[in-house]
């Protein structure tokens, strides 16, 4: 099956934004994806609707409560857990910063934390400072530059009985690089260690199966896979009961409510079941067993991502002054992301000048402060962003390797 990529950008009004009468070419996937009409419907819907909080004994605080529920279960399907071990949140940073409060009451002087030198921030900064609160230890797993990855020979020397909990990336948000995270948890559960992944760029460019994973926690972001603003958690069930999070007395006692601080944003979560089901609706098999279709689906959209890195990896390596800090075989363990530096100019500058050309890509560290800072790069302004994701075409890909070329050729701003 050829990959229907006109058909699904058809679904997204956001394309029809233009800058000097050419269309938009939204190249910043990982800080952010745009939305189908069936998303903002679906929001729209429920606000028009009439909303009420859960709870109470009328039609429309039933319709909120089914709200909840479909998500849960469009979510479960999406990473391949169970509905009841869905955790919603304003963000995955907030979600974090909750459940690391929470898993730290039970740790003390003695015990360690591991997180990584590849990570967003998200999944650094929570955990160094509840380590802190409790006088735990943290140990950073070192980056391997060449990649860049994590040195997973340098994570599991860092493993021992110590530790209580490894927090890890499923994928860079500046590089592209896919950590093998079973691995990961293979090692920190030999010792007895739980295992915490940042899914937020992995999400929405390759299947998530927490089952296979065999991780504890995972954490990702309805923003970052064509859905509104709404933080996700994916935890083990037995891990969620016996969590005691920080709540207030009337809120429900038992998980995955009892995470849930405050009442949920329900208009998100009735677009955030909508972007599931375009998700799993990719390989046009959203009826059914969803879990099936975004199997599916997401086998597509690799394969498709694939084809997308084949051709800018092939292009930028034809220019001159493009250096390219990620895996440069498109097969490899990574995402359509690429951190890139351009000679001659600085990234907030070659980001503006694309800017101005309808190429909307990121410039800076993108909170990934730990690998820019150990790739020397972070006082520099770090590197350009540039990331495709399903809805991305050819054409536009080569709209951006012109404006490369040319740019490196003019070696504009210093
Ligand atoms: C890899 C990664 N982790 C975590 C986050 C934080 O997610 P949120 O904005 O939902 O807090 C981001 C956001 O950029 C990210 O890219």
């Amino acid at each position: 099956m050829s990959f229907p990529v006109d058909d699904l950008r058809a679904r997204f009004p956001a394309y029809r934004r233009t800058v000097d009468g050419e269309p938009v070419a939204y190249l910043d996937g990982p800080g952010g994806t745009q939305v189908p009409q069936a998303v903002i419907e679906a929001i729209d819907d429920y606000l028009r609707g009439g909303g009420s909080n859960v709870g109470g004994g009328f039609a429309t605080s039933h319709v909120s409560e089914a709200v909840v529920a479909d998500a849960r279960s469009a979510m479960a399907d999406l990473v391949g857990g169970r509905p009841d071990e869905i955790v919603f949140g304003p963000n995955m940073t907030t979600l974090t910063f909750a459940m690391s409060r929470a898993i730290a009451r039970g740790w003390g002087p003695g015990d360690r934390v591991v997180v990584t030198g590849l990570d967003h921030d998200a999944n650094i900064t929570p955990w160094v400072m509840a380590a802190a609160d409790r006088g735990a230890e943290v140990r950073f797993a070192e980056l391997d530059p060449s990649v860049p990855t994590v040195d997973l020979d340098h994570l599991e020397s860092l493993l021992d009985d110590r530790v209580r909990l490894v927090a890890v990336t499923h994928a860079s948000n500046a590089f592209g690089t896919v950590v093998d995270v079973a691995r990961v948890v293979r090692s920190a559960h030999r010792v007895g260690a739980l295992v915490y992944v940042d899914g937020v760029h992995h999400t929405p460019h390759r299947l998530v199966d927490v089952g296979e994973l065999g991780c504890d926690f995972y954490v990702c972001s309805g923003y970052k896979f064509f859905g509104p603003h709404v933080g996700v958690l994916w935890g083990r069930r037995d891990l969620l009961d016996e969590i005691d999070p920080y709540r207030v007395r009337p809120a429900p006692a038992d998980p995955p409510g009892a995470f849930e601080t405050g009442t949920l944003a329900f208009e998100a979560l009735a677009g955030l079941s909508a972007a599931v089901d375009h998700l799993a609706g990719i390989a046009g098999a959203a009826v059914g067993d969803r879990r099936k279709a975004v199997v599916a689906s997401m086998e597509a959209v690799a394969s498709y991502e694939r084809e997308l890195s084949r051709r800018f990896l092939a292009g930028i390596a034809s220019i001159e002054g493009v250096d390219l800090y990620g895996i440069d075989d498109p097969g490899g363990p990574r995402t359509p992301t690429f951190a890139i530096g351009v000679a001659g100019w600085t990234p907030s500058a070659l980001a503006g000048e694309l800017g101005r050309r309808g190429l909307f890509v990121w410039a800076g560290h993108y909170y990934a402060v730990e690998p820019m800072r150990r790739l020397g790069l972070l006082e520099d302004g770090g590197l350009v962003r540039i990331g495709f994701v399903h809805t991305t075409t050819s054409t536009e890909v080569d709209r951006l390797l012109e404006a490369l070329g040319e740019l490196a050729a003019s070696r504009g701003a210093r």
